[in-house]
Order: C-alpha cells, then sequence, then structure tokens
C-alpha cells in the first residue's frame, strides 16, 4: 500500500522539485566510505553489476572508453575486468578520488585502466576524437548547471570519433519531495554516508527534459531508458553490439554475481526489471 501510494503522489505531482546544487568533488571520509560500499557486497554493487554488463552490451568492440567522474574507480575496475580488450581512461576532479581509485587499480590488478585530474565540462586534457566510447555513472548531476550539463557534452561529441558508443547512467529530478523520503526510507538499512549521498544527488538531480536535449548534443544513435511511474533514473545507451555468447565475459560476470548478497541480488534483479519494463533489452 505504501509503495502504491508513493507511486501515484509522484505521478500526479505536477511540478518539478527545484534542483539543490551538490557539491562537486568529494573528499576525505566521504571519500573512503564511498568507496568501501562499492567494493563490499552492498546495494551499490549490485548496481555496478548491473550497468557494467549493459555497458559492456554497447562498449563491444571499441578500443578506448572514458569515464566521466569516475571516482574511486570500483564502477570502471568492474568494467574494465569485464572487457580486457578495451582500455579506460577514468576522469575525475577530487585528487582524494583519484589517489583511492590508483590504490583500487594496484590491489585489484587490472591494467587497462589509467586516470586523469580533469574537470569534465572541460576535459581539457583530452585530445579531439581520442576515444570511440563514453561512460559515466551518477557523476553528471555534480556539475552546476544546465549549461555546465551541456558542456560536459560538447566535450563528448569533441572528444569521440566512429560509431560512438554511450552509456551514461544518473538520477532524473523528481516532482514530490516525498518521493526522496520514500526512496531513502526503502535504503533505510544502506550506511549513514551513502544516504546522504544518496539525498544530495536526488536533490541535484537533472529533468528528464535536460537530458533529452542532449540528442542534439551528441550525434549518434542512443536511447533513454528510465524507471517508470517512481522516474527517479535514467540510462543513455547506444545499441547493444554483442552478436556471439562471449564465455570469458560470462564466466567473470557471473562470478561477480555470484557474490552479491541475496539481499544484494534482489537489488540487481529489482534494477533488470525496471529497466526492461522500459524497454531495455
Ligand atoms: C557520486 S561519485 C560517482 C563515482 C563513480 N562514477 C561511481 O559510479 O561510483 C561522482 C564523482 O564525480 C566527480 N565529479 C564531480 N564533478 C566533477 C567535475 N566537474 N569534473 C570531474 N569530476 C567531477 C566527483 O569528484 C566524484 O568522484
Amino acid at each position: 500500500m505504501k509503495h502504491i501510494l508513493a507511486i501515484l503522489r509522484e505521478l500526479f505531482s505536477k511540478k518539478l522539485l527545484e534542483r539543490e546544487i551538490e557539491k562537486m568533488v568529494m573528499t576525505g571520509e566521504q571519500v573512503l566510505s564511498y568507496s568501501a560500499y562499492g567494493e563490499a557486497d552492498s546495494a551499490l554493487r549490485a548496481a555496478y553489476l548491473f550497468h557494467a554488463y549493459w555497458a559492456s552490451q554497447s562498449f563491444s568492440g571499441c578500443k578506448r572508453v572514458i569515464d566521466l567522474g569516475c571516482g574511486p574507480a570500483n564502477q570502471l575496475l568492474l568494467l574494465a575486468k569485464l572487457n580486457p580488450q578495451t582500455h579506460f581512461v577514468g576522469v575525475d576532479l577530487s585528487e582524494d578520488m583519484l589517489k583511492l581509485a590508483q590504490k583500487n587499480k594496484e590491489s585489484s590488478g587490472i591494467n587497462n585502466v589509467e586516470f586523469v585530474a580533469d574537470d569534465i565540462t572541460q576535459l581539457s586534457k583530452l585530445a579531439d576524437k581520442s576515444f570511440d566510447g563514453v561512460f559515466s555513472s551518477v557523476a553528471l548531476h555534480h556539475v552546476s548547471t544546465e549549461k555546465d550539463l551541456y558542456a560536459v557534452f560538447n566535450q563528448v561529441e569533441r572528444v569521440l570519433s566512429g560509431p560512438k558508443a554511450l552509456y551514461i547512467t544518473d538520477f532524473i529530478l523528481l516532482k514530490n519531495p516525498k518521493s526522496i523520503d520514500y526512496l531513502l526510507e526503502l535504503n533505510w538499512q544502506q550506511p549513514e554516508l551513502f544516504r546522504l549521498e544518496y539525498l544530495n544527488s536526488l536533490k541535484a538531480a537533472f529533468s528528464l527534459a535536460h537530458f533529452k536535449k542532449v540528442h542534439e548534443l551528441v550525434h549518434t544513435d542512443f536511447k533513454i531508458y528510465h524507471t517508470k511511474l517512481a522516474n527517479f533514473l535514467m540510462i543513455m545507451k547506444t545499441p547493444s553490439l554483442t552478436t556471439e555468447e562471449n564465455m570469458n565475459f560470462s564466466q567473470l560476470f557471473n562470478d561477480e554475481v555470484r557474490k552479491l548478497s541475496i539481499k544484494n541480488l534482489q537489488t540487481y534483479r529489482d534494477l533488470s526489471l525496471m529497466f526492461r519494463v522500459s524497454g531495455l533489452k
């Protein structure tokens, strides 16, 4: 009953919430806690696995993929492990994040990843047409304004060449403040710092209309999938390219999924269901 009420409340609210800008870069304890949570058997890890699976379908055959706002690279390292033929470049503005990303890379033994300190609205250290894929996970809402969001996509268009694979996921701005309370309540078991980051991210999210405008800036064949009813998460994705069963990928992926507890496996399944309903295949 509580779930139905929450969905109806969001569906019938007319106006979007006002965006509340989140502090751009994460530092210190925030960084350590975020990384530890993404490394452990957690809801965040389940989300990383879900995105790694679907992003890999779009990046099949890519030579160089950039990750915008890679943070501690838990997500990026998973993607790199599953796609050893691709070279990944993680970009972040937070020195603390990049230090930890480097440490996480060294302890993982994964070599097809490097990191660059840069602002994703500028990508000043990256050459034109130097990538064929772009990835980003829950980072775009950190930029301050709509203008900055579009600056990111102008840079994406500049650094990409070829068929241009894209996989970008982020939160979507909700309509009713109680929807935010509801989503936080669903995550009551998660660590406090993570819940705070989740709250701030939901408040800072851009609207679906903002993301739809990206079609005018990035010239490639991507679709936007978003959770229906409670519309809080979106994925921009170019078509899946995998044509044949890749045994190595399946084995590595299944090994990672097996590490999830039943509770977090359920989070993975919930995400799969929400996006299958929205047409992700
Ligand atoms: C919530 S974390 C996401 C990290 C990672 N993508 C993940 O999925 O776990 C957002 C990251 O974006 C970075 N960030 C925010 N604004 C940025 C900017 N303008 N340029 C580069 N990185 C930025 C932050 O430092 C942080 O590491």
